[in-house]
């Protein structure tokens, strides 16, 4: 770790297995019978979605996404850059689209709306973590990990200036000046 860097733990490595397990069982109750499309929203969710695909039990596909927001750093500016496409079509697949953290909500309010006009049967929202202190907007979200403080985290794929997104847990990070 960097020493400038202090990083506590908010939520431990068996705690997210835990949550990562029930999430999993939820959604495999909920589309029984069907198949799925994952859509793992690059960088910050890759640990997450590999993880909660292994615990469903119905049939899974995975694409990938990747988008940034225009603008300057840490504040999201609401409008959205795709960086990398989908490999394949959601016409007619029951979609999850997977994130890390939900922070002002205005990634997914801009995306969610751009992939229902590619006509997917159904498309909802799972995301590992929450600060709903932080939202901006309205958006619906289905399956949710944890609620989490207003508080800048890393680790299980969310990074700070793309470091630490191996650490096992959720950390908080505090810069020391
Ligand atoms: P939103 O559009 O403001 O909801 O932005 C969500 C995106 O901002 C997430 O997918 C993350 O990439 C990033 N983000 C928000 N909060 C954090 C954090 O605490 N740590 C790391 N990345 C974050
Ligand atoms: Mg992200």
């Amino acid at each position: 770790m960097d020493n400038k860097h202090n990083i506590s733990v908010l939520i431990s490595e068996e705690d997210i297995e835990k949550r990562v397990c029930e999430l999993g069982e939820q959604i495999s109750r909920d589309y029984e019978g069907k198949e799925l499309k994952l859509i793992c929203i690059l960088k910050g969710s890759i640990f997450f979605c590999c993880e909660l695909a292994k615990r469903i039990t119905v049939p899974v596909k995975i694409d990938f996404m990747q988008t940034s927001s225009y603008g300057s750093g840490t504040v999201s500016s609401g409008v959205i850059e795709i960086k990398k496409e989908l490999d394949e079509d959601i016409a007619g697949e029951h979609v999850i689209v997977v994130e890390d953290i939900i922070d002002s909500g205005n990634t997914l309010y801009r995306l969610i709306p751009m992939l229902k006009e590619r006509n997917p049967e159904d498309i909802c929202i799972c995301t590992l973590l929450d600060k709903p202190e932080r939202r901006e907007v309205d958006i619906d979200v289905k399956y949710n990990g944890f609620c989490i403080p207003d508080e800048f985290v890393v680790g299980y794929g969310l990074d700070y200036d793309q470091r630490y997104r191996n650490l096992p847990f959720i950390g908080s990070l505090h810069i020391n000046e």
